[in-house]
């Protein structure tokens, strides 16, 4: 999918790897829509982008707000009559521990990864369906959403649950014929991000944000279902899929803190 000359939306973009997508698109004579709920921090991005020659308008609101929303597409849509690319990025992982976090905080987690992705899923599928160019929508999701692991275990179901999703709407756009919509999982391993950087959770083979703007636009071009990096960590994972659950477990809990 080439990333020139197109709209685009971005969730989740005052801070970490949205904000890092979005200054890279702006390099390519985008219109970029940017959405988050911190005011001064989605301004600051916008001003990147625009620094890069694309046009920029942040749309401030809480995501899991399903009517605001559904109101940032019927925007886009209004002034460009299309949405090329949707890079549905909102979520996080704090570290968690199964045994005695309490519901709340783990449902809390499901909104903020999975939910806040479906109020955005929703009226863009809508949109895209009635497109006849072709156009893509990609989650930000993670490494961690093939298996359990410690510190995470809130997260990575989160995460698994919209992989599925996502999954189970591409091969639903191919049963009805709608080819020229295009669905991308994006699986990062670890990025230093401000939020990530002092969580906890031992972070090997981490990359920059800008690192990981790079492996995303890639992705967007190749086209790719599932978009995994670094190498390393993907291999790791690969692996990890494969092994038997002891073998597994032991691995994890190894490079598991014992306190948390
Ligand atoms: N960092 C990593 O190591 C890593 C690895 C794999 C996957 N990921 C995934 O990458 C994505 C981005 O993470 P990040 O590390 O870049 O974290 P981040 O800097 O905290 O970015 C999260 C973004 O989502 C926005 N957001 C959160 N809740 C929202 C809500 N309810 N409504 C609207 N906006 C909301 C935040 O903005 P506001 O707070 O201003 O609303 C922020 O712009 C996440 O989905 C994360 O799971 C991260």
């Amino acid at each position: 999918m080439d990333y020139t000359n197109r709209v685009i939306l971005i969730t989740g973009a005052s801070s970490g790897i949205g904000r890092a997508v979005a200054v890279a698109l702006g390099r390519y004579n985008n219109d970029i829509f940017i959405t988050a709920r911190r005011k001064r921090l989605l301004d600051e991005t916008a001003k990147l982008v625009m620094a890069h020659g694309s046009r920029c308008y942040p749309i401030v609101g809480d995501a899991l707000d399903e009517a605001y929303c559904a109101s940032v597409v019927g925007h886009i849509v209004d002034k460009f009559k299309r949405i090329d690319i949707a890079l549905l990025n909102i979520g996080g992982g704090p570290p968690s521990n199964t045994l005695t976090v309490s519901a709340k905080v783990v449902k809390e987690c499901m909104r903020s990864n999975y939910d806040t992705m479906i109020n955005f899923f929703c009226p863009l599928i809508g949109q895209m369906k009635k497109q006849t160019t072709k156009c893509l929508i990609a989650q930000t999701n993670s490494l961690a959403t093939y298996f359990g692991i410690p510190m995470q275990g809130d997260y990575t179901a989160a995460k698994a649950a919209g992989r599925i999703f996502l999954e189970t709407a591409r091969m639903e756009l191919r049963h009805f014929g709608y080819k020229h919509v295009l669905i991308q999982t994006i699986h990062p391993g670890f990025v230093d991000t401000e939020k990530s950087r002092n969580d906890g959770i031992p972070e090997p083979n981490v990359i920059s944000e800008e690192k990981s703007a790079e492996y995303i636009l890639k992705g967007f071009r190749k086209e790719w279902l599932e978009n995994r990096f670094p190498a390393s960590m993907s291999a790791a994972v690969r692996f990890g899929r494969i092994v038997p659950y002891g073998f597994r477990t032991r691995v994890l809990l190894g490079e598991t803190p014992k306190d948390y």
